[in-house]
């Protein structure tokens, strides 16, 4: 059965930050410090689903939808290191209505929002992070694995270790560049541990989400050329090599030929096998020789011109997503699991959203083109406007309008786009 289905993330939806037992995530430390977000804005109260999950349901099985991705709140689950009855029972409430709508529960177990007293021992640049987090996800896995069957365990660990620890964008906002290598280490060996811990609990498929984009040199030149396979290395490689062929790419070019906190053993630890990968695409990047100005980087960002963009001034380039599903295909061979998409889509204004029609379109029909490579799942991002990180609810990424005022829902164009689309297409793409 192909999976059809919306993302989203705890923090970014649910509110109710100090409710039942909920501890204080690094996001609410990040959100609250002045001139982090776009506007103070924060997710105390994001789409209130904490209390509004069942008519955010309906909106799902309204629309035909058979898979829902969601994250679970470490911070509610696990708050000060103690089991929490009363936040696990949120998503246990969550999954049994998922389940009666005949709706696949896809859980997340870790989509950036780390307890804040785990980030006051050095969140993930602590090795130990790693074993907490299977603790943790043991912990979920007893309580929901009798229903959940389809587990991701970490998503865009890339984007959490260069945004939250590189550039002192994201949460925790550490500033430390390459420094935080370790970051991507032990997320992947939490992976692996997770991945063990799942599996005891009878897990079924289990992947990660990597967001994975190809790389575009700027031009033929042996330089670009070489910077462009240095970036490759760093988004794409650093995060699904481990993990598929369980060896970590040359990262010489980052002064990094061995890393320090890589122990024997955690490679064939970070290596299980895995049911499936979980691929997050949004648009290509392309990628220069490192500027003038020296800032020890091997590469500098180059503009992605000639498309059209959307509200976040993002390239809408579909066929970007079949170059990238070829090329793993041809990188990784039969090392290659089925892919599910699990993440797609793109922030527009407006209730009429043609352009977010014309988008999902463009990608699911890149999905149908790419020659020799098995998708099994396409999951929009996301059902509903949220909170967009460091850009505050200014982004909108949801099928659903969400007036931020009141928390009215009101079903988009793109909304009714897809209902159609899935009425005609049925479980498979
Ligand atoms: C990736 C992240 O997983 C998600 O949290 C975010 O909102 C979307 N991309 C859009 O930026």
């Amino acid at each position: 059965m192909f999976l059809w289905g919306t993302a989203t993330a705890s923090y970014q939806i649910e509110g109710a930050v100090d409710e039942d037992g909920r501890e204080p995530s690094i996001w609410d430390t990040f959100s609250h410090e002045p001139g982090r977000i776009r506007d103070g804005h924060t997710g105390d109260v994001a789409c209130d689903h904490y209390h509004r999950w069942p008519e955010d349901v309906a909106l799902m099985a309204e629309a035909g939808l058979n898979a829902y991705r969601f994250s679970v709140a470490w911070p509610r689950v696990l708050p000060s290191g103690t089991v929490n009855p009363a936040g696990l029972g949120f998503y246990d409430r969550l999954v049994d209505a998922l389940c009666e709508k005949g709706i696949v529960p896809v859980p997340t177990l870790f989509h950036w929002d780390l307890p804040q007293a785990l980030e006051d021992e050095g969140g993930w640049l602590n090795r130990d992070t790693s074993r907490r987090f299977a603790d943790y996800v043991a912990v979920v896995a007893e309580r929901l694995s009798d229903r959940v069957k389809t587990w991701i365990t970490l998503n865009e660990p890339f984007v959490h270790m260069v945004y939250g620890y590189g550039l002192g964008m994201h949460a925790p906002g550490r500033t430390l560049l390459l420094d935080a290598l370790p970051v991507a280490h032990h997320q992947l060996l939490g992976h692996g541990l997770a991945v063990q811990a799942l599996r005891a609990s009878g897990a079924e498929r289990v992947m990660i989400s990597n967001n994975c984009t190809p790389v575009w040199p700027a031009s033929d030149s042996p330089e670009d050329l070489a910077a462009a396979e240095a970036y490759d290395t760093l988004h794409n490689r650093l995060f699904n090599d481990p993990v598929l062929i369980g060896a970590y790419p040359d990262l010489t070019v980052y002064g990094r030929p061995e890393p320090d906190f890589v122990r024997t053993g955690d490679l064939e630890t970070i290596a299980q096998p895995l049911d499936g990968l979980g691929i997050n695409y949004y648009n290509p990047t392309r990628i220069a020789r490192p500027g003038a100005e020296p800032d020890g980087l091997p590469f500098q960002f180059a503009a992605v011109t000639g498309y059209p963009t959307t509200a976040f001034g993002w390239p809408v380039v579909p066929d970007g997503l079949r170059e990238l599903l070829e090329s793993l295909r041809a990188r990784y061979g039969t090392a290659l699991p089925p892919i599910y998409i699990t993440e797609n889509g793109c922030s527009y204004d407006g209730i009429d959203d043609q352009e977010r029609i014309a988008y999902l379109d463009g990608h699911i029909a890149a999905v149908r083109a790419a020659r020799g490579v098995d998708v099994r799942g396409y999951f929009v991002w996301s059902l509903l406007d949220n909170f967009e990180w460091a850009e505050g609810y200014h982004q909108r990424f949801g099928l659903v309008h969400v007036d931020f005022e009141t928390q009215k829902r009101t079903p988009k164009a793109s909304y009714r786009w897809l209902k159609n689309l899935i009425a005609k297409q049925g479980p498979e793409i």
